[in-house]
């Protein structure tokens, strides 16, 4: 990995109580390179993640995203979130809101952007996830799919330097997978940096550059996908691929 990283966590450590969730886990990620992290349930993918835009505070450990220390009391951490997209397994929209309403909320209330820019702004990001004509729905009118693709656009519309994607195909329905699928591929073409926690093997064979497996808080190993699906050195890493390949 030669360009620089966007996101840099080194020596992460995660403690719930007694629990060791996170037991020294270092993950760069280079400026326009899309990172797949997979590994049981329970293996620490999810608090990661969480821990990259400070969503949980790391016992221990650095975390620099785009150049700002995100653990620093000093940095207004608000703003740093705006660099950093995150799209969840559950959409976590407002359902009261339009599509529209919902992409362009933080877009004013956090970017500080006038109605009409952020409208502006939000139609385009819903054209983008192909979704321009479903801007006046609720949520409540729009399939699975096209909720996960609202996120999306909720989160490119504030421009992020990295985007997070934790299961985001997860809670839907097998016919709807590919259309958020899609829309993830567009944006990995469109150079965006993307680290995304999923066991769609297809997607990661096809669009991420690494693989990193995680197991009981550490990784165990990474590597391009190729390596890591078809000649995975570690036997805890074989154990699982071939668990998941069987289902
Ligand atoms: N807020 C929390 N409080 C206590 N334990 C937690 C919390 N969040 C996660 N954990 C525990 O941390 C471990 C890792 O969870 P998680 O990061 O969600 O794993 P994954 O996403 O790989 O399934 C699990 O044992 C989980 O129960
Ligand atoms: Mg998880």
């Amino acid at each position: 990995m030669s360009s620089k990283p966007i996101v840099e966590a080194r020596g992460i450590h995660k403690h719930f109580g007694a629990v060791h969730v996170l037991k020294g886990v270092d993950l760069r990620v280079a400026e326009r390179e899309l990172v797949f992290i997979i590994g049981p349930s329970g293996s620490g993918k999810s608090t990661l993640l969480r821990c990259l835009n400070r969503l949980e505070a790391p016992s221990s450990g650095s975390v620099v995203v785009d150049g700002i220390d995100m653990l620093d009391p000093k940095t207004d951490i608000n703003h740093a979130r705006q660099r950093i997209g995150m799209v969840f397994q559950s959409f976590n929209l407002y359902p009261h809101m339009t599509a529209l309403g919902n992409v362009t909320l933080a877009l004013r209330k956090v970017a500080g952007k006038s109605r009409t820019e952020a409208e502006a702004i939000g139609r385009a990001a819903l054209d983008r996830v192909g979704l321009a004509d479903r801007a006046e729905h609720t949520p409540g009118q729009l399939s699975g799919g096209q909720q996960q693709r609202v996120a999306i656009a909720r989160a490119i519309a504030l421009e992020p330097r990295v985007m997070l994607f934790d299961e985001p195909t997860s809670a839907l329905d097998p016919e709807l997978v590919g259309s958020v699928l899609e829309v993830m591929r567009s944006l990995r073409e469109s150079g965006m940096t993307m680290v995304v926690v999923s066991h769609e093997m297809g997607f990661a064979r096809a669009a991420a550059d690494r693989v990193v497996f995680m197991d009981h808080g550490q990784i165990v190993e990474q590597g391009a996908p190729a390596e890591i699906f078809e000649a995975p050195k570690e036997e805890r890493t074989r154990a699982f691929i071939g668990q998941i390949q069987r289902h």
